[in-house]
């Protein structure tokens, strides 16, 4: 297994940043000027910090993954267009810490074309900014940065005419994440890589799986093929057992799996900043019985016509339309619903089975950037679109008026769907997701 995954470079490919800085700055024009800093680093206890995950606008547009450290676009600036404030190189902390670019790494290798310790940021963002008419900085992403940015641009205005500061704020989230949405080759391919591991980790854990092992257990499997491919979780692992897969977010992942349970397993990996994210759900033993293959048919039905409706030119919403009829089909044919498919659908008689959408944006965050709706419309899906497609059924235990044959199942599938030209391109295709093919793998497992 070490060695399917030892090819894999995890370094950024730093034309990628270069490219989008190029788009950026167009969209600024001589104008304008844009400002991001890196997510601060958090805390966990005394001088033990949270494992350091840079924000994904700030990576996207640098491929500059350290902390401290702030971004300046500023087309046609005389010291240069691209301009990186970060740490300085430190003897003393890169041998407890880590090694640091410093600002001659950050010009010589990240491409900035002028570089500064971050600590100079205050002194000079005042040049930097006068007679540009229009900043761009992130909202709400990184509040404290963004605070005192606003505030050093309030204290410039107040020092009149001479400063001339920029008149107009503007998102740059709604610039970035509109260029975030449309994923282009290279990061098609990284996500490609994402899922594969991902998948490589939901199969390891169905083969694990049997009545005793803990949820944990299943997590660890899950993993340990992540790391063992130098990646590492996209989002806290979710393995629910019998009725803890009716728990949507459960992370507790703290119980035994239980002969005749079904495990709804939903995690994904993260490779270079490109995140995975894959839900199976599977019986315990290695067999479904009639009543979960009941269930788990309608909710794969539901996820083939997801993926079947994201093509090119159809309105975002149009997945979740196509797998929510199917799942009220079957929600009617079983009679955990009354009336005909449009009276279920307008009085979401179904929420109490299937209370969350079908899919989401994937992308550098799981639930990635970019807006579904542009004036209130759902926008049409277009090539280079990355969304997941993830119907479920849940019937929690003392659901009223469900035989109780049916209580404390828990069913999602779930599959990551890049919109290309061609039809849609199932990113996560590797795990089984038939029964029967389900049923196939768990027989060959590693059980004694
Ligand atoms: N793993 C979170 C989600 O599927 O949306
Ligand atoms: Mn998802
Ligand atoms: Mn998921």
């Amino acid at each position: 297994m070490i060695s399917d995954v030892s090819h894999l470079d995890h370094a950024d490919d730093l034309a990628g940043p270069a490219r989008r800085r190029a788009a950026l700055a167009a969209v600024l024009g001589r104008d304008g000027i844009a400002v991001l800093a890196a997510t601060p680093e958090r805390n966990r206890n005394n001088d033990v910090d949270y494992p350091y995950r840079a924000n994904s606008d700030f990576r996207y547009l640098t491929g500059f993954v350290e902390p401290s450290a702030i971004a300046v676009l500023a087309p046609g600036a005389e010291i240069g267009e691209y301009i990186v404030f970060c740490r300085e190189r430190d003897p003393a902390a890169e041998t407890w810490i880590g090694k640091r670019a410093g600002t001659e790494g950050v010009a010589r290798e990240y491409g900035a074309d002028a570089a500064f310790p971050i600590d100079e940021f205050e002194a000079r963002i005042g040049d930097l900014l006068a007679r540009r008419k229009t900043l761009y900085t992130t909202q709400g992403i990184n509040p404290e940065f963004e605070t005192q940015l606003l505030a050093r641009l309030n204290g410039l205005r107040a020092r009149g005419r001479h400063a001339e500061p920029p008149e107009t704020i503007v998102s740059l989230n709604s610039v970035v994440h509109e260029m975030r949405l449309i994923k282009d080759a290279d990061e098609i391919a990284l996500m490609r890589q994402a899922a594969a591991t991902s998948a490589a980790g939901h199969i390891a854990a169905m083969q694990a799986a049997e009545p005793g092992v803990m949820e944990y257990q299943l997590e660890a499997t899950l993993h340990y093929v992540y790391g063992l491919a130098g990646m590492h979780w996209a989002y806290p692992t979710i393995v629910g057992a019998g009725a803890n897969g009716c728990i949507l977010h459960y992370i507790e992942n703290a119980a035994p799996l239980a002969d005749g349970d079904l495990v709804l397993i939903d995690s994904g990996a993260e490779y270079r900043g490109y995140a995975g994210d894959i839900t199976r759900t599977f019986p315990a033993n290695g067999r479904f019985s009639d009543v979960q293959r009941r269930l788990y048919d309608i909710v794969l039905a539901a996820n083939e016509a997801g993926i079947a409706a994201c093509t090119v030119g159809a309105p975002a919403s149009a997945p979740h339309q196509a797998a929510l009829a199917v799942l009220v089909d079957g929600l009617i044919a079983l009679g955990f619903v009354t009336g005909d498919r449009q009276t279920v659908i307008e009085n979401e008689r179904y929420k109490p089975f299937f209370m969350h959408g079908t899919s989401h944006w994937l992308g550098m965050d799981v639930h990635d950037v970019g807006a579904y709706k542009k004036d209130g419309e759902w926008r049409p899906l277009a090539a280079g679109m990355v969304l997941t497609i993830e119907p479920g059924l849940y019937v929690p235990p003392g659901s009223e008026g469900i035989d109780e044959a049916y209580w404390g199942i828990g069913i999602r599938v779930e599959d990551d769907v890049v919109i290309t030209d061609d039809g849609p391109e199932v990113l996560t295709g590797d795990v089984p997701k038939t029964p029967d093919r389900i049923e196939a793998l768990m027989a060959s497992n590693a059980r004694s």
